[in-house]
């Protein structure tokens, strides 16, 4: 039951000295798709003092053929976008073509990566020491960015790929190694694509990648004494991860409650189409998901009519047939969806539609005239749920929106541009879209959430930077 695949350490394919191995439940059929070896506490020291070694002789090979190796990865994963996705598919119920986007858009990622590498990394700064006050001109400091060292890189579910990648591909083109612990859900499409950079040709040891039980693994990883940076994607387990780590920069992204306000100016079909494709697409599983939709009560019927309209055009059903609404990554995740649906019941939430679910497939639900004692008003679905807050004025939606915990991005619709810039600078969210739901991408934008929702910048160019650190070296004159 489940094809059983190896982890991949210093440069080969292993099985672990545990003989265990850890599940992959297909969201879908609810039957375990493929088994992960379940790595052990020593393996993963092994996997940490190779990558020490590795990236020693990386930091020194040049940023030009550490850019030509990306590229080649780049391609190799492009080239196997089809067998990438089919995981993807069977691990995470991704609709198909969604699937094959993500694989696509990871080695333009990689790409483009290797290219600014070469830009933002080629170039120093040269300090003189008299523009400080009692300096002479007698000091020239020289400096650089160097590399951390091995970077930890945790992606979440819903990316396995995409939010490798976005982490792979900074770390080594500048210079670091990397170890790589992919989700359960989704470590097959990962190790597919670890594959993609083994056949590229990497140096042994370079990349690795555990798999196994969080459990067994997970603290031991973030905790552990070689790990020089890490970089996370999930939800709260990156505020335990901060709590515990050392003292190792941090880049966290750790999910949000992405508002969406809309005024009675708005163009009110580019509004529903947005809250549609921004809370539905890929079953509201996003941290960017419009997550709350905050609107003028003069143009609510309005809105909820069209977003009702377009909900019952939607294909609900297997991934294969490249449905809008697939299910839910696991069984745990579709019974806390339902616990907010129900809380909303209980509480007098107006229910769109009628609630529907079948195993880990949810039906498109909006829930509106929902209150700020409803759970869903702050809580993230991570699901086909999204509740709508009627107001009365924007000063309200900017209040619930601030009152989040969670800061990552947010959105407002409105044809005045001035009021949008004025709501984008009230709003404490990471980035405001004006007139677009919420987006990580084109993936060289600047994506950081403020509060819970994360720690640092990412996007190619922070993420680059942010795996660096400076290295001066300061020539004193007689
Ligand atoms: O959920 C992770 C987050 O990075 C979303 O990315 O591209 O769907 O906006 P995207």
């Amino acid at each position: 039951d489940g094809e059983v695949y190896k982890y991949y350490a210093d440069g080969e394919w292993r099985a672990s000295a545990s003989g265990k191995t850890v599940a992959i439940v297909n969201p879908t059929t609810r039957q375990t798709q493929y088994r992960v070896q379940a790595c052990t506490q020593e393996e993963v020291n092994k996997v940490m003092d190779a990558a020490k070694v590795a990236q020693k002789s990386w930091a020194r090979t040049p940023l030009w053929k550490r850019a030509e190796l990306l590229h080649k990865a780049a391609a190799i994963l492009k080239e196997h976008k089809t067998p990438i996705a089919e995981c993807l598919v069977k691990e995470i119920a991704k609709p198909a073509k969604d699937a094959v986007s993500e694989v696509v858009r990871s080695g333009d990622l990689v790409s483009y990566t290797a290219e600014e590498g070469v830009r933002i990394l080629g170039e120093g700064k040269l300090l003189v020491s008299d523009s400080f006050p009692g300096n002479e001109r007698n000091k020239y400091c020289l400096s650089s960015k160097v590399p951390l060292g091995v970077v930890l890189a945790i992606p979440p579910f819903n990316y396995p790929v995409n939010l490798a990648v976005s982490k792979i591909g900074p770390a080594l083109i500048a210079g670091n190694s990397l170890v790589l612990k992919p989700p359960t859900q989704g470590a097959v499409a990962a190790l597919h694509m670890v594959h993609c950079f083994h056949l590229a040709g990497f140096p042994k040891g370079l990349i690795s990648c555990v798999t196994g039980k969080g459990s067994e693994i997970g603290d031991f990883l973030t905790m552990h004494p070689g790990v020089n940076c890490i970089s996370f994607t999930g939800g709260d387990t990156g505020i335990a991860i901060s709590k515990k780590a050392g003292m190792v920069p941090l880049q966290m992204e750790l999910g949000g409650k992405d508002a969406c306000i809309v005024l009675e100016d708005a163009d009110l079909d580019l509004v529903a189409a947005n809250i549609v494709k921004g809370g539905f697409s890929y079953s509201g599983q996003r941290c960017t998901a419009v997550k709350v939709v905050l609107i003028m009560e003069a143009v609510a019927d309005s809105v909820v009519e069209k977003v009702n309209a377009k909900l019952a055009k939607l294909k609900v059903g297997p991934p294969e047939d490249d449905c809008d609404i697939t299910p839910v990554v696991t069984e745990s995740s579709a019974n806390f969806i339902e616990g907010l649906v129900m809380d909303a019941k209980e509480k007098g939430a107006t229910f769109c539609q009628e609630y529907r679910r079948e195993g880990n497939l949810i039906w498109p639900l909006l829930l509106d005239h929902v209150r700020p004692d409803m759970r869903i008003a702050w809580e993230e679905p991570f699901g086909p749920v999204l509740p709508v807050i009627r107001i009365n004025s924007v000063e309200e939606g900017i209040h619930h929106c601030n009152a989040s915990n969670f800061g990552l991005q947010g959105c407002v619709f409105t044809r005045d541009i001035n009021k949008a810039i004025m709501i984008s600078d009230a709003m404490e969210s990471g980035t405001v879209q004006i007139n677009s739901a919420p987006a990580r991408g084109p993936d060289h934008f600047p994506f950081q959430g403020l509060k819970d929702s994360g720690i640092g910048s990412q996007g190619i160019t922070n993420s680059i930077n942010m795996m660096t650190k400076v290295k001066s070296t300061v020539i004193n004159l007689p």
